[in-house]
């Protein structure tokens, strides 16, 4: 055959293999690759999204109710990119999201996922303050300088600087001291801020203001990482690095351990996730509040929201069970109003009007997820809700053309659902994968020998008596009156989220790998799904072994 006419449909050819075959490796060699890569007999098997879905339009499908089939590929797994945008100015490095969940998502969730290029939507069952210091906490954490950090009095006592440090769950114990005008007086070391010193004062306890390293504020101004990075290494044995003014004002702080792990980021193939002042993304969940009178509180809401950028959340999730309501489509409009520019993530929704509605109230994504969840139980009190993998592709359609992002909520139990889900989907959010985590909220408890923590679904009843009911459209006074959509429940306690994510993002790049698809656009231009048979489920798994294990996974434990 004639280069000329080779079927258009041949579209994994690479250009070296032509001009292999011009150099005159027989033509028999190109059909044998080409035939390798597309087929006929293929397509009529595995289908693009478009013709499977509407080849079942009667059945609604889950993520293990279908499988991808495999495309000639060039794309290493470890080459592949994972970066995502959800809205203008919402960029994640990894399409992976934490859900806003009590038992998931707080400020240690939020930070180990941006450290990892994800993003963590801090939960709302917790008083407003608490919630602007979790997110004041993920802001301020690690951006190399600390402008503001916490300082001490020469005045008080060790002993309130511990109670601080129980308080406000502080994992450092090394201070500033200075006085009333801001002016350094010294810096009180950690190994002093201990039980037995709770009745001396400060002063009488710090490293004094002449023995300590500080640098000028204008020295530091063109590259601070830079100059913090040559300071340490000039100063063996040193690990703060204080910043001082002209009249020896505190201005802020380094720590080489921060400087350090900015430095690698630098090399890291999937950097943290950072806003443009290079501080840590963060968002954070809202709710539809209603007053006495049981109206929006459209005052209550705009102040929560402004208050949240103030500390400068990078994005706002107002988070309810039924999303396409009067109600949330209100709150949206509401905050898009106040503040135009901020990324709105509103859910949740499983069909298309329910995008439309959302995205035309101003949202920028939407959270797609009716009774996937794993400690939901939606489907069976409600009778409502739609399987996964086809709310996906509903959703999806409306979602290209009203220009907004799709983010698969709930039902993640292994890599190989993201993957699926990210055909369809621009991120995912997952709650009970983070909730064994020693990031999540809460103590582990031993039972029987086994260690695990708690894991409990925003719609159920303890967590609607902390304050989620208006989440599920109940009144947040009587929640015991309803029934709830969600159970209590425990999670076996796992590694950190490093290690669970290092496995997600693992099985993500194999998925892409095996797609040929350099990038999550390709991704979901390349799925070719069939449905699977229910002794093709139990195939894909491990099957007819005694499973062993001699290799160990780091558990960061
Ligand atoms: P998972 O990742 O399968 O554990 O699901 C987490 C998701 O379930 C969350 O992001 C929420 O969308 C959803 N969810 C949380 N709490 C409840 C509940 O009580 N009932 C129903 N869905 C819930």
């Amino acid at each position: 055959m004639h280069p000329n006419k080779l079927p258009k449909s041949i579209r994994f050819i690479s250009f070296v293999q032509i001009r292999v075959a011009f150099d005159g490796v027989p033509w028999a060699f190109i059909d044998m690759a080409i035939s390798r890569e597309i087929s006929d007999i293929d397509n009529r098997f595995y289908k693009a999204a478009d013709p499977f879905f509407a080849a079942h339009p009667d059945q609604a499908l889950t993520y293990d109710d279908v499988t991808l089939a495999t495309l000639y590929s060039d794309i290493l797994p470890r080459d592949t990119q994972l970066d995502t945008t959800l809205a203008d100015g919402l960029d994640l490095n990894i399409p992976v999201i934490s859900a806003d969940m009590d038992t998931v998502t707080e400020s240690r969730m939020a930070i180990a996922m941006a450290l990892n290029g994800a993003l963590g939507l801090i939960h709302y069952n917790m008083e407003e303050r608490q919630q602007l210091s979790e997110v004041s906490r993920v802001k301020n954490h690690v951006h190399g300088l600390i402008q503001e950090p916490i300082k001490v009095s020469p005045d008080q006592l060790i002993g309130d600087v511990l109670k601080m440090v129980e308080e406000r769950k502080f994992e450092f114990r090394t201070f500033p001291v200075v006085d009333d005008s801001g002016k350094l007086l010294g810096l009180l070391p950690g190994h002093v801020v201990k039980q037995r010193y709770a009745k001396r004062k400060v002063v009488e306890s710090l490293t004094p203001r002449d023995q300590i390293q500080t640098i000028r504020k204008k020295e530091i101004a063109k590259d601070p990482i830079t100059r913090a990075d040559k300071f340490f290494t000039d100063h063996p044995g040193i690990h703060k690095l204080l910043v001082v003014d002209d009249d020896d004002k505190l201005h802020g702080l380094f720590t080489m351990s921060d400087v350090e792990r900015i430095t690698q980021e630098k090399k890291a193939q999937f950097k943290p996730a950072r806003d443009s002042k290079f501080r840590l993304v963060c968002g954070a969940a809202v709710s539809a509040t209603r007053n006495m009178f049981g109206e929006l509180d459209r005052d209550l809401i705009v102040a929560h929201v402004g208050a949240l950028v103030e500390r400068g959340v990078d994005v706002v999730a107002v988070s309810t069970a039924h999303g396409f309501s009067k109600g949330v489509g209100e709150t949206v409009k509401m905050i898009r109003d106040a503040f135009p520019k901020l990324p709105i993530i509103a859910g949740n929704v499983t069909s298309a009007a329910g995008v439309e509605f959302l995205a035309d109230a101003g949202a920028n994504a939407i959270k797609v997820g009716q009774g996937p969840g794993s400690i939901c139980t939606t489907r069976v009190v409600a009778g409502v809700g739609i399987p996964q993998l086809t709310a996906l592709y509903v959703t999806a359609q409306a979602a290209a053309s009203k220009r907004v992002s799709i983010i698969a909520d709930g039902g993640i139990t292994k890599s190989g659902d993201i993957v699926k889900a990210l055909t369809l989907s621009q991120a995912v959010i997952c709650g009970g994968m983070f909730a064994g985590c020693p990031e999540a909220p809460g103590q582990i408890m031993e039972i029987n020998g086994k260690r695990y923590k708690q894991y409990r679904g925003m719609g159920s009843l303890a967590a609607m008596k902390a304050g989620s009911a208006a989440r599920y459209g109940h009144s947040t006074t009587t929640p015991a009156k309803v029934a709830p959509e969600g159970v209590e429940a425990l999670k076996e306690a796992t590694g950190s989220v490093d290690v669970i994510l290092t496995q997600l993002i693992g099985g993500i790049q194999s998925g892409m790998g095996y797609l040929g698809a350099a990038n999550l656009a390709q991704l979901r231009q390349k799925a070719r799904f069939i449905r699977v048979s229910p002794a093709g489920i139990r195939e894909a798994g491990t099957h007819d072994i005694v499973e062993v294990k001699t290799g160990r996974v780091e558990t960061g434990q």
